[in-house]
C-alpha cells in the first residue's frame, strides 16, 4: 500500500507588518473592533514587486530544506492560489523555474479559495497513491493585499499575505489517512472577488461553523475515531470565533487547536501551511500524532484531512 508523508514544511510571511493600529489610521475601524470581532492584531502585507510567485519561493524552499531532498527530487507541483500574480501561466509553473527544476514534471494552480490547501493536499495525495508521484510540493500562497476594497471595512481588516508548504513523498506508512471535500456552488455570491474581495460575513460564519464541524465529523466517522483521538487541529485561519465555535461543536479543546490568526489575518490558501509550519518547527506537532486540518472557502468549498504525523 503506497501513502503520502509530509516529509519538510515552511512558510514565509512578508516583512511589512500593519497593525490593526495601522489600519485605524487608513480607515474608519478601531483595534478593538477588529480584535473582538476576528482576534486578529496584524497581518503581513507582500512589498510592491513582490509576487505570489516569490512567497511561494522562499516558503518551498525552506519546505525542500526541511525534507532534506534535492529540488530536483519534486516530480510534481500544486500551488494552491487566490491571487495568482497573472491571468497565465500558473504560479506553479512560475515556481518551478524559480526552483530551476527541469525534470519535466507537472504542474499546476488549484483554485478553491480558502479551501485550496485542502483541495491540494488531497489531490497531490491521489497522485502519489495512484503512483503517478512519488514526491509533490503543495504550496498555499497569497497575495491577498492586492485584492482588497479599501472603500469595504467590514473585508479589507480581515486579510494578509503569505506562503506555506509541504513536501509529500510516496512512503509504505501513513501518512495521509483520509480526506473529505466538499462544494456547493449555489453560495457563491455570499463570498467572492470580482475583482475585489466582497462578503456577506454574517452568512459566512454561520454557514463555516456548521460545515466545518460536520465535515471533521465525517472524517472521523469514517476512520472510526472521535475528538478525543485529535492531537492537533490545524484549522483554516479566518477568524477566532469560528475557530472556537467549530472547536466546542467538535467537543475538542483549544489546547489542541493551533492559532496563529492574531499574527497572520486570513491568509486563504496559505493560512493552514502557515500554521502548520509553526506548530512543527516550534515542537507542538510531534511523530505519530493525529492531526486534522479543516477549511472553508468563496465557493463554498470546505474540506478536512487526516494525517498521521
Ligand atoms: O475564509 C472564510 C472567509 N471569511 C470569514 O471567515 C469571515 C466570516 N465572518 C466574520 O468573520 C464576521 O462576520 C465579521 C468579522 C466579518 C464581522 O463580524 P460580525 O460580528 O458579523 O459583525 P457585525 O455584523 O455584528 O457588525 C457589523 C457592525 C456594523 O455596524 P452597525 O450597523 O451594527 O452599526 C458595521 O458597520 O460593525 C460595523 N463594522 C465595523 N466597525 C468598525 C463593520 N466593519 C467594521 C470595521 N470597523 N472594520
Amino acid at each position: 500500500m503506497i501513502y503520502s508523508r509530509i516529509i519538510g514544511t515552511g512558510s514565509y510571511l512578508p516583512a511589512r507588518v500593519l497593525t490593526n493600529y495601522d489600519l485605524e489610521k487608513m480607515v474608519d475601524t478601531s483595534h478593538d473592533w477588529i480584535f473582538t470581532r476576528s482576534g486578529i492584531v496584524e497581518r503581513h502585507f507582500a512589498a510592491d514587486g513582490e509576487l505570489t510567485s516569490d512567497l511561494a519561493l522562499h516558503a518551498s524552499r525552506k519546505a525542500i530544506e526541511a525534507a532534506g531532498i534535492q529540488a530536483d527530487e519534486i516530480d510534481m507541483i500544486i500551488v494552491a492560489t487566490t491571487s495568482p500574480e497573472m491571468e497565465f501561466p500558473s504560479t506553479a509553473c512560475i515556481l518551478q523555474d524559480k526552483l530551476g527544476i527541469k525534470n519535466g514534471g507537472p504542474a499546476f494552480d488549484m483554485q478553491a479559495v480558502c479551501g485550496g490547501f485542502v483541495y491540494a493536499l488531497n489531490t497531490a495525495d491521489l497522485y502519489i497513491r495512484g503512483g503517478q508521484a512519488k514526491t509533490v510540493l503543495v504550496v498555499g500562497a497569497e497575495v491577498l493585499s492586492r485584492l482588497l476594497d479599501w472603500n469595504d471595512r467590514t473585508t479589507c481588516v480581515l486579510f494578509g499575505d503569505g506562503a506555506g508548504a509541504v513536501v509529500l513523498r510516496a512512503s509504505g506508512e501513513p501518512g495521509i489517512v483520509a480526506a473529505k471535500l466538499h462544494a456547493d456552488g449555489q453560495h457563491r455570491d455570499l463570498l467572492k472577488a470580482d475583482p475585489k474581495i466582497a462578503m456577506d460575513g454574517k452568512a459566512v460564519f454561520k454557514f463555516a461553523v456548521n460545515v466545518l464541524s460536520s465535515v471533521v465529523d465525517e472524517l472521523l466517522e469514517d476512520q472510526k475515531m472521535s475528538g478525543s483521538d485529535i492531537d492537533w487541529m490545524v484549522p483554516h485561519q479566518a477568524n477566532i470565533r469560528i475557530i472556537e465555535a467549530t472547536t466546542k461543536k467538535l467537543g475538542l479543546d483549544m489546547a489542541n487547536v493551533v492559532v496563529t490568526v492574531a499574527n497572520h489575518g486570513n491568509t486563504s490558501a496559505a493560512s493552514i501551511p502557515l500554521a502548520l509550519d509553526t506548530a512543527v518547527r516550534d515542537g507542538r506537532i510531534k511523530a505519530g500524532q493525529n492531526i486534522v486540518m479543516e477549511a472553508i472557502g468563496g465557493g463554498f468549498t470546505w474540506g478536512a484531512v487526516l494525517i498521521k504525523w
